[in-house]
């Protein structure tokens, strides 16, 4: 028998013992707490699996049968890389063990990829409609100049490729049943959350009442263009308002665009200047509540000083310098960093600061020990310790 062979029959013999174990555990849960303990725990199959192999790694038995299998993360493999426009494309990832599908639409997810040797985070809203059936999701990318990571997945990703990936989470998302009436306002690759929503909607068979105002500068860069007006010309609830460089809607023409913009419920993401002009328009019509805006991005206007920053619990040290969050100094020092939005909204990334100072890099707030500190929004401010 080689070794290969060897290897996974003792997976295999783990995982089925791990099934087993895992089918007592359902049973004391649901004695325990009902009926909707059953679903499907990933947390509790990657423990039972880590005690089945030990000495040795889940991991190394796992990844011998096929890389997408990790006990300890979620992968993915990039099936199709789909060009869209000349600097965005559509990227087919099929999730290994551990994904669940019933993400909602607007959601988005964190994709880790390796780049000379080093991985880099980002987040990127799914485009496409959840299915259980499919096996498959979709997030579509814009080529950020000198963007560290958009830039090569786009053009650099070969289908094959491995990825991390971190669950989907986020709330700009469609309610289910959906509101009557709905904007969509959206701008650049802004598009993104809302054409998981639209795609969902067509999927479903019920398209209520949209307007959907949808801003590219060129008419070639315009994201989904084809589709879109497909969608206008197929559905008589669907009204799709292009706009452009030359023919542009700002929140002053929504009057005309939409002249009953204050009966609906706005679904808002683009550039950060039509954000804040809508949060703004919004808020002064007394309408806040009927708002939901997405950022891709959270303004950095301060610039810390830097410093040394130790990792306690993962026994790591990296000097930092003012404009590299400790999240992705954490990172690429290879500290486990937990995250979500990368950009100062969800608190997925909060951990204690044990000593030092920090310096948020949105504001410039200080923030000294012994607090709970966004990694993903604050640098080093000289030495400091935080706990993880
Ligand atoms: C919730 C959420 C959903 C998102 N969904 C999508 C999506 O669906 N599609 C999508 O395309 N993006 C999406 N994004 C944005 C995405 O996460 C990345 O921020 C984006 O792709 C840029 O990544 P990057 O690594 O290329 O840029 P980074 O390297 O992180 O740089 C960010 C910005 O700084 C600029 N920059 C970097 N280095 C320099 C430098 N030396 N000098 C001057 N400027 C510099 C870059 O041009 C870029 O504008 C989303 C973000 C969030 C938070
Ligand atoms: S990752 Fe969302 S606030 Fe930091």
């Amino acid at each position: 028998m080689s070794a290969r062979t060897h290897l996974a029959t003792v997976a295999l013999g783990a995982l089925t013992a791990a099934a087993g174990a895992t089918a007592i555990e359902a049973r004391r849960r649901v004695a325990s707490r009902g009926i909707g303990a059953l679903r499907p725990d990933t947390d509790l199959v990657r423990q039972v699996v880590a005690r089945m192999t030990t000495p040795l790694l889940p991991d190394d038995y796992l990844h011998l049968l096929n890389p997408l299998w990790t006990a300890r993360e979620v992968r993915g493999r990039v099936v199709r890389v789909v060009p869209e426009t000349e600097d965005a494309a559509t990227l087919v990832i099929r999730p290994g063990w551990g994904w669940s599908f019933d993400y909602q639409p607007g959601q988005y997810v964190g994709i880790g990829v390796s780049v000379e040797g080093r991985w880099l985070w980002r987040s990127y809203s799914i485009t496409s409609a959840p299915r259980p059936d499919q096996r498959h999701f979709a997030v579509t990318v814009k080529a950020m100049p000198e963007g560290r990571l958009s830039g090569h997945l786009v053009r650099g990703l070969a289908p094959g490729t491995v990825v991390r990936l971190a669950v989907p989470q986020g709330g700009f998302v469609l309610p289910d049943p959906p509101p009557p009436r709905l904007l969509f306002w959206t701008g650049g690759s802004g598009v993104t959350p809302v054409m998981a929503m639209l795609r969902t909607l067509v999927r479903r068979g019920t398209m209520p009442d949209v307007v959907h105002v949808h801003a590219a500068p060129e008419r070639s860069e315009s994201l989904f263009a084809d589709e879109l007006r497909a969608l206008a010309d197929q559905h008589a609830n669907y009204r799709l308002v292009e706009a452009s460089r030359d023919r542009p809607v700002r929140v002053g023409d929504l009057e005309r665009a939409c002249p009953d913009w204050r009966l609906r419920e706005a679904w808002v993401c683009g550039p950060e200047r039509m954000l804040d002009d809508a949060e703004d328009h919004w808020r002064r019509a007394g309408l806040g509540d009927r708002l939901h805006l997405e950022r891709f991005s959270a303004s950095r206007t301060a610039e810390a000083e830097g410093g040394r920053i130790t990792f306690a619990a993962s026994d790591r040290v990296v000097e930092a310098d003012g404009a590299t969050s400790l999240l992705e100094a954490g990172e690429g020092a290879g500290v486990a960093m937990p995250f979500g939005c990368r950009m100062g909204i969800c608190h997925t990334c909060v951990v204690p600061l044990a000593s030092g100072a920090v310096q948020d890099l949105r504001n410039g707030d200080i923030y000294r020990d012994r607090q709970g500190i966004q990694t993903c929004v604050t640098a080093a401010a000289g030495d400091c310790t935080i706990d993880i």
